[in-house]
């Protein structure tokens, strides 16, 4: 199911909030370009738009995270990291087999949900922090690590 951008998923960085927004909407561009059989070299192109898209957004973060003093970036990077990886198997797949409905499935999933839950439990964490420090105080170097789940 394709999901649209919603202000629930808002991490209150205008920046930031807005990349993700753009996320959502190459996620779309993707998903019915991989669907379009007329569109063979679209899926590519859309396909290398979103692997740019993403490592502008996840430089765009890491700076960010760096420049606040982040305590948790490792542990960030890693699911940035892991996600890279996960776009480069998809992009073999599809010089190796051509777009199709699995494809087509595992792209949504990786730009909506994957994102989503990117979101939700780790983007609005480092927002927090920078939130705090404003207040003068950093909450994040007080609580416990968080388990790095395999997504
Ligand atoms: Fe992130
Ligand atoms: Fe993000």
């Amino acid at each position: 199911m394709l999901r649209e951008w919603s202000d629930i998923y808002s991490i209150g960085i205008e920046e930031i909030d807005r990349q993700h927004q753009g996320f959502f909407a190459a996620s779309h561009q993707l998903y019915e370009a991989i669907l379009d059989r007329e569109a063979k070299s679209g899926v590519i192109d859309a396909v290398a738009f979103m692997r740019s898209y993403a490592e502008t957004h996840f430089s765009t973060e890491e700076d960010f995270m760096r420049r606040h003093g982040y305590p948790d970036l490792d542990a960030h990077l890693r699911q940035h990291v892991a996600f890279m990886r996960r776009w480069e198997e998809l992009e073999n797949d599809l010089r190796t087999f051509g777009p199709g409905q699995d494809l087509a499935d595992r792209a949504l999933e990786m730009t909506q949900d994957w994102l989503i839950d990117h979101i939700a439990d780790e983007d609005v964490l480092y927002a927090l922090h920078v939130k705090a420090g404003e207040l003068g105080d950093h909450p994040a170097r007080h609580r416990e690590q968080p388990t790095i789940g395999d997504r």
